[in-house]
């Protein structure tokens, strides 16, 4: 049985030192259990180098924690303060045209930075050795957001030297990186590593290979960051460790970052998201405005949950307009109720809203929080507050098992962003494409990384866009004896990013092959046999396997062995829910196809419906209001 809370970000550094423990109160009261404080704090921690002014964060934790709050206590290494500059002006992450990130904001570090790895083992020590054994801080979250802003790329010159090291270590020797990339191609070849450099500014596209490992590099320096302040924190305190991941954001691989991890967070703005970073018609985008779109939080919680090996949080829940998309509608009453219970339904042990009250300064002064800036209660506090008294019904739920999987692979995203071959090609698009389709079912879903060996518990499985399949997944697909889904683009590539010969996706006992791959501007389509369409992407396949479903024209669409499936295009909406609910009838589940924009998800003792629309839709018995959320014991 997992505990569920909620909880609130707070800045003590904002506000006069007698509000605080008003503050305090008033959060306790409201029901909240947690307050993440700290993580953008460094320069009330040392104002200059060297001088360091602890005794106002011992005062807030103590006067938090004396009103009965955990406090998350954040390492401030996300904003570097001003002196940094002045001590390593080489620190500044450097971007694509070669321009270095300024001061005045936040994340304006280099991942690879030496000095300001160090500077950041330092602090991080600092508050470790202070607070990790005191009894109020009882959650520590590493840095904030890794990647936010584009940060996780840096074309520095500490980040060139990296990447030839780290060059060296994976090729051992510049002949092996020179066959690994093609380099005879172009005359490209090197003779030291000494000559390499970054895959940016380049006349024309640089070697997908090189760019490829660019990223690689670039996402183990995010890990080994992360992992400097983890192992610190860890010899002073037991309490869990946390970062707070984002929404759609896939620069970095967040499993290897999880596994020196105790627990997966994310930050769900799911109005901002719908506005600024999904795909989406007009009309989709008109209907869930003050919603945001019903499968995208569904998505991160699966996928975080299993980036934190089963232990998820909601560090950050947009509680009112947000100030960062193009357009910031308020979330129609009840969203900030809803988006809660979806979380804690998904398993999330504890949701933490952002803000506590709405700075009215600097940056992020049009935010919404749980407070005004005059105090006054926001219209989230109340739905906060209803969510907190609903917890005491239902404090604790069990994850139920999921029936599908779908699979999902950071490395995949980098690969088709290196050479997408469609202008419209992308990776996240194609995943969550593939989810939406599979939650039009109304079952549970687990993500799944791309080493998986054991598919037994699942029904159904779907890998969309994998750039290889690995030996590991293979054997798990030879013994599944349920649905697979692979493809399209999946299995076609090596991991260096040359065409795999044999041509893939090579799946074991399949015989099907992918001749040809062409991409399908928009407009364009290839019509199915069904009715249906794929769009953005299709494949010529070849070989002696089933056909089990054809395009219009005749040509092979899916092949399949017994349950195992190659498709060759990635199927329009429509087509993408046909194909996984019939995937599912094959697999001997029932679909519960809820209808209107309700959305369902189970745990191990009640089925929660949470309906996104925004009018009322009856189902099994009940009629659930626009924005409502409804459950039943199961
Ligand atoms: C997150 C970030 C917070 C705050 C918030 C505003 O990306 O972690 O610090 O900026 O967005 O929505």
């Amino acid at each position: 049985m997992t505990k569920r809370a909620l909880g609130v970000c707070y800045y003590p550094e904002h506000w006069p030192e007698d509000q605080w423990a008003a503050d305090a109160v008033r959060m306790a009261e409201t029901g909240l259990t947690w307050v993440r404080i700290g993580e953008f704090a460094w320069s009330r921690l040392e104002p200059r180098p060297g001088d360091l002014r602890f005794d106002w964060l011992d005062r807030a934790i103590d006067t938090l924690g004396g009103a009965g709050l955990k406090v998350v206590l954040g390492t401030p290494t996300a904003t570097p303060p001003r002196w940094m500059l002045d001590k390593h002006p080489d620190m500044l992450a450097v971007d694509a045209q070669g321009h270095p990130r300024k001061f005045g904001s936040r994340r304006h570090y280099c991942f690879s930075h030496p000095g300001y790895l160090e500077e950041c083992r330092r602090i991080v020590t600092l508050l470790a050795e202070r607070y990790g054994a005191n009894p109020h801080v009882q959650a520590w979250q590493t840095d904030n957001e890794y990647g936010c802003h584009d940060t996780t790329l840096s074309f520095s010159k500490a980040a060139r030297a990296a990447f030839r090291d780290w060059c060296a270590r994976r090729y051992q020797s510049v002949d092996a990186l020179n066959r690994a990339w093609g380099n005879v191609f172009w005359s490209m070849e090197y003779d030291s590593f000494d000559q390499l450099d970054l895959p940016n500014l380049t006349v024309t596209e640089p070697n997908p290979a090189h760019v490829l490992a660019f990223r690689r590099f670039s996402s183990d320096q995010v890990v080994r960051f992360n992992r400097a302040q983890a192992e610190i924190l860890r010899a002073h305190t037991d309490a869990p460790l946390i970062h707070n991941y984002m929404g759609r954001v896939l620069d970095f691989d967040h499993f290897d970052v999880g596994a020196d991890l105790d627990i997966a967070s994310w930050d769900s703005y799911p109005i901002g998201f719908l506005s600024d970073r999904l795909e989406a018609s007009p009309d989709h985008k008109a209907r869930f405005l003050r919603q945001g779109d019903p499968d995208c939080q569904a998505f991160h919680h699966d996928l975080y949950r299993a980036v934190g090996r089963g232990r998820l949080w909601v560090m950050e829940q947009q509680p009112g307009p947000v100030n960062w998309a193009p357009f910031n509608p308020a979330p129609l009453p009840g969203m900030a109720r809803l988006w809660a219970w979806e979380a804690f339904a998904h398993g999330a042990e504890a949701v933490c809203y952002f803000r506590w009250r709405q700075a009215p300064f600097a940056q992020e002064q049009q935010h919404a929080g749980l407070l005004r800036p005059d105090s006054e209660a926001a219209p989230a506090l109340a739905e906060a507050a209803q969510v907190a008294r609903g917890l005491r019904d239902l404090p604790d739920t069990a994850p139920a098992p999921a029936p599908i999987a779908l699979i999902f692979d950071y490395a995949s995203a980098w690969a088709w962003t290196a050479q997408p071959q469609g202008a419209d090609f992308d990776y996240f698009h194609l995943v969550f494409a593939a989810y939406r389709a599979a939650r039009r079912s109304g079952l549970n879903i687990d993500i799944l990384p791309a080493e998986t060996a054991d598919l037994s518990k699942y029904a159904v499985v779907l890998a969309p866009g994998l750039m290889t399949i690995s030996d590991t997944l293979k054997a798990a697909l030879a013994g599944f004896d349920g649905q697979a889904l692979i493809g399209p683009r999946s299995g076609l590539k090596t991991p260096e990013m040359s065409i795999a010969v044999p041509l893939g996706p090579a799946l074991p006992g399949l015989d099907c092959t992918v001749s040809l791959v062409e991409s399908l501007p928009p407009g364009t389509q290839v019509a199915l046999e069904t009715g249906e369409h794929f769009v953005h992407w299709f494949e010529h396949l070849e070989g002696g396997a089933e056909v089990a479903l054809h395009t219009n024209d005749g040509r092979p669409a899916i092949m399949r062995r017994d349950g195992l499936h190659y498709m060759a295009g990635w199927p329009d909406d429509a087509s993408f829910a046909l194909r996984v609910h019939t995937l599912c009838r094959r697999a001997g589940l029932v679909p519960l196809d809820p209808p209107g924009d309700l959305r369902i998800r189970d745990t191990a003792s009640h089925r929660f419906v949470f309906n996104y629309g925004p009018e009322p839709v009856d189902y099994d018995g009940a009629t659930i209001p626009a924005a409502g959320v409804h459950w039943s014991a199961l």
